[in-house]
């Protein structure tokens, strides 16, 4: 039978580069977005040579608890996931000084909080099935740190110590629980920060390059394809600027 990954935040930067690969591999994709409409869909399946019939989308908004619950209910109802990809995430980049509060909420809603509507229920099928694969996506940063992301530092180190807890509630279900820390990646996200800044960036990253998309999606698939043993792990693709 066909695997299935649910991706979030999937038509993202990063999130676009996972479907494609999974799709290729042979996964259908669920792909979570927050209600874009069909025009922008429809352009996002035509750009990316994706086919309908390897995709299905799932309008959410992930902080509306209620929403998720039930989308993932009617969802899990039918279908069964064999890997889950908690991709979505935004910043909201300020030094902690100047932060207001709705910086701070924003982001560790969006890229920590919400992790818990997303997993729990999808966590819970994939344990009746004895079978799963959850990646969640951190950042270099959650490592880290930087200037400026106080927030967004915070959540994804977040993301960090919650894997690490549910990988070993789950090791004995047949459920993986691992981490993909990205560097600065060629993405909207990256692309926005201020091009002095980001020259300063690159010049620290040993490959002189930002992160490539497809090497984030290659460390994804083997996640995705690995056994048991693989499990509670933080696998840096950074292109060898912070080491742990
Ligand atoms: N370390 C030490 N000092 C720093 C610094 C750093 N990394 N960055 C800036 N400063 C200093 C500046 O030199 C400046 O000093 P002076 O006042 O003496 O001139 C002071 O801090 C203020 O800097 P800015 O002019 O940059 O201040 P700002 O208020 O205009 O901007 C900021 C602040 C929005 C945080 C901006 O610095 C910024 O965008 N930084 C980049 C943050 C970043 O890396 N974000 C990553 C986004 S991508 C992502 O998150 C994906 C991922 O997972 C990797």
């Amino acid at each position: 039978m066909m695997k299935s990954v649910l991706i979030t935040g999937g038509t993202g930067g990063i999130g676009t580069a996972l479907v494609k690969a999974f799709v290729n591999k042979g996964y259908h994709a669920h792909v979570t977005h927050t209600h874009k409409g069909s025009e922008f869909l429809d352009n996002w399946l035509a750009e990316n040579q994706l086919g309908e019939d390897h995709v299905s989308f799932l309008p959410l908004n992930l902080n509306n608890r209620e929403e998720v619950a039930q989308q993932l209910a009617a969802l899990l109802e039918s279908s069964k996931i064999d890997v889950l990809i908690n991709n979505a995430g935004i910043t909201a980049d300020s030094t902690f000084l100047k932060m207001d509060v709705e910086q701070w909420d924003s982001v560790i809603d969006t890229n920590l909080k919400a992790l818990f509507s997303i997993t729990q229920p999808i966590a819970r099928s994939m344990v009746k099935h004895g079978y799963g694969r959850i990646i969640n996506v951190s950042s270099i940063n959650g490592l880290k740190g930087q200037f400026g992301q106080c927030n967004y530092a915070a959540a994804k180190a977040g993301i960090i110590g919650f894997s690490k807890s549910l990988a070993q509630e789950l090791a004995t279900k047949g459920v993986s629980v691992n981490v993909i820390a990205p560097g600065y990646t060629m993405t909207p996200m990256v692309e926005s920060i201020r091009e002095d800044i980001l020259d300063k960036i690159k010049g620290n990253i040993p490959t002189k390059e930002l992160v490539l998309l497809e090497d984030l999606a290659k460390t994804a698939l083997m996640i995705a394809e690995s056994g048991m043993s693989l499990t509670g792990e933080t696998i840096s693709v950074n292109g060898g600027q912070y080491m742990n």
